[in-house]
């Protein structure tokens, strides 16, 4: 596992993974939203970034209220994205080019148009009612206890036909699967089936973690360090709702789902602390998901010294856990990372994604510099904003806005004469892919410059990683195996910074665009990468 041969690395481990949110990447057939034609004709665009993998958000049958994280057939693809045959047609294409294609797997909840929870609410008797979560009133009546849903209000919505209330961790439109339910579990693993059948390479889990809930159904405790304004979910702690001991074992069994193909793979989504999220990779003789996704660089202050401690401790508890490791700067829940860390630490950033120790998820447009978009009052359509009008970071629809192509109206996205599902960033006329492919200095071109740099030397993909002292402000690490000692020093910082035998050897990219001199001092907002 921890080999610095790159060669004896999986897929997973070497390449890059790029996300793709389907409603916002390409528009062919011309009604405004994304959909699988357009992915596929921009494909050979993906290819030149030089990432492997692309992970699509959902393209399943879906009734959209929460665009796609809403299933209500598995083993569909919504008409709004097009047909299987164009599915078939795109990994076909991605694997002519060398790129290996993951779907969104979307197991915790079903969309309540499924026919499944149709059937479930015919009633208690129904053969598909245990194939969710029902629970009787609380016995002064209401909720059966003080669950919440991550969107706000209560996790648990009452059939009023039959006086039960079922659970939904997200909208009262997604009921939870209920995973303790055997039959639920050979039905979800046939849709693994399903898609691999068809050649797909691998899958992002949705809220893995999530799967199960403590059958006590006690209430949660309240968070002491929750304030007002933060989303409500987030005022109780979750002992009960989440990252439970069945879900660990129902991930196994997930695991040996995949096993029955020849090199395929899951990363899943988790938010939590190191040590538990690294418990998600299971053991030697058990394994869980490849990769569990580290969203720590995303919930961290940007600044060196908190990045340094969080890397170092992370790559140490990966290599005690047998575990690879990976990173993410930005994804369709999260703001865009460059609006996070602001213009000048963009490139600094997105350095430090390409050269730490293990495999980056890149979100698309990340790669031209993209912004959060300010969505006027009457464009929002998130329900995570529309339902928590008091929490103001609870809207995702800024992260989600269409790729910007050309200067264009509609920027490429969609046909001028479209109205695009969300609106366009005001500087997409100026900040696009083909503005950018004609400038060697863009951030396109320093994207690519990075992966190159990743291809060239191995050492950036399998060598070990070392933090290295360095002035406040300044992360440096040094990364070592095919011969090769690279060191990349990242100024967090606007001063100047004269780092002595650090800066000693031959630059091999600046963030400046320039080949600073051995010996020439770190400049303020500068990643460098040295041999
Ligand atoms: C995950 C998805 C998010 C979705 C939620 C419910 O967190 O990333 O977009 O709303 O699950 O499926």
């Amino acid at each position: 596992m921890t080999s610095s041969l790159t060669g004896n690395l999986k897929w997973w481990q070497s390449g890059i993974i790029y996300q793709i949110y389907p409603r916002s990447y390409q528009d062919d057939s011309g009604d405004g939203v994304g959909d699988l034609r357009g992915i596929t004709r921009r494909l050979p665009y993906v290819a030149s970034l030089g990432v492997r993998a692309v992970w699509l958000s959902p393209i399943f049958k879906s009734p959209m209220r929460d665009f796609g994280y809403d299933v209500a057939d598995y083993c569909a693809i919504d008409p709004l994205f097009g047909t299987l045959e164009d599915f078939d047609a795109l990994v076909a294409q991605a694997h002519r080019l060398g790129l290996k294609i993951m779907l969104d797997y979307v197991p915790n909840h079903s969309s309540s148009d499924h026919a499944w929870f149709q059937e479930a609410l015919t009633g208690p008797s129904s053969a598909k009612r245990d194939w969710y979560v029902w629970r009787d009133p609380a016995p002064g009546g209401g909720v059966p206890n003080n669950w919440k849903s991550f969107f706000g209000g209560p996790a648990w919505t009452l059939d009023g036909a039959s006086g039960q209330y079922y659970l939904h961790q997200f909208l009262p439109s997604q009921p939870d699967l209920n995973w303790r339910n055997p039959a639920v579990r050979a039905a979800m693993f046939d849709v693994l089936r399903f898609w691999m059948r068809r050649g797909v390479d691998g899958f992002r889990v949705d809220v893995i973690w999530l799967l199960a809930e403590d059958n006590r159904y006690l209430d949660e405790p309240r968070n002491p360090d929750w304030q007002p304004g933060q989303p409500e979910h987030s005022s109780l702690l979750h002992p009960y709702t989440q990252d439970q001991p069945e879900t660990h074992g129902y991930i196994r069994e997930m695991r040996a789902v995949l096993e029955e193909f020849d090199d395929r793979m899951m990363v899943g989504e988790i938010y939590l602390p190191v040590d538990r999220l690294l418990t998600y990779s299971g053991t030697e003789d058990a394994r869980m998901v490849h990769l569990p996704f580290n969203f720590h660089l995303i919930l961290l202050p940007w600044n060196a010294a908190q990045v340094r401690q969080f890397t170092d401790g992370y790559d140490a508890a990966c290599l005690a856990a047998g575990a690879w490791p990976n990173w993410v700067l930005g994804n369709h829940d999260q703001r865009r990372f460059r609006s996070r860390v602001g213009d000048a630490q963009y490139r600094v950033a997105q350095t430090l994604l390409l050269t730490l120790r293990g495999t980056p998820t890149v979100y698309y447009g990340d790669e031209i510099g993209m912004r959060d978009v300010v969505i006027p009052a009457d464009r929002i359509v998130d329900p995570a904003a529309l339902q928590q009008p008091d929490s103001p970071e609870a809207g995702r629809d800024p992260e989600r806005t269409p790729m910007q192509w050309d200067d264009a109206v509609n920027a490429g996205f969609s046909a001028p004469g479209t109205t695009p599902w969300l609106p366009l960033a005001d500087d997409a006329v100026i900040l696009n892919v083909a503005a950018q492919e004609q400038d060697p200095a863009s951030d396109l071109n320093y994207f690519r410059a990075l992966t190159r740099l990743r291809e060239g030397h191995p050492a950036l993909i399998g060598g070990t990683y070392r933090s290295v002292d360095a002035p406040e402000d300044v992360f440096a690490f040094v990364r070592e195996g095919h011969g090769e000692t690279l060191t990349v020093l990242l100024n967090m910082g606007s001063r100047e910074h004269d780092l002595g035998g650090l800066t000693r050897g031959e630059t091999l990219l600046s963030s400046l665009g320039d080949r600073p001199a051995s010996g020439a001092p770190l400049r303020p907002d500068e990643a460098r990468i040295l041999r």
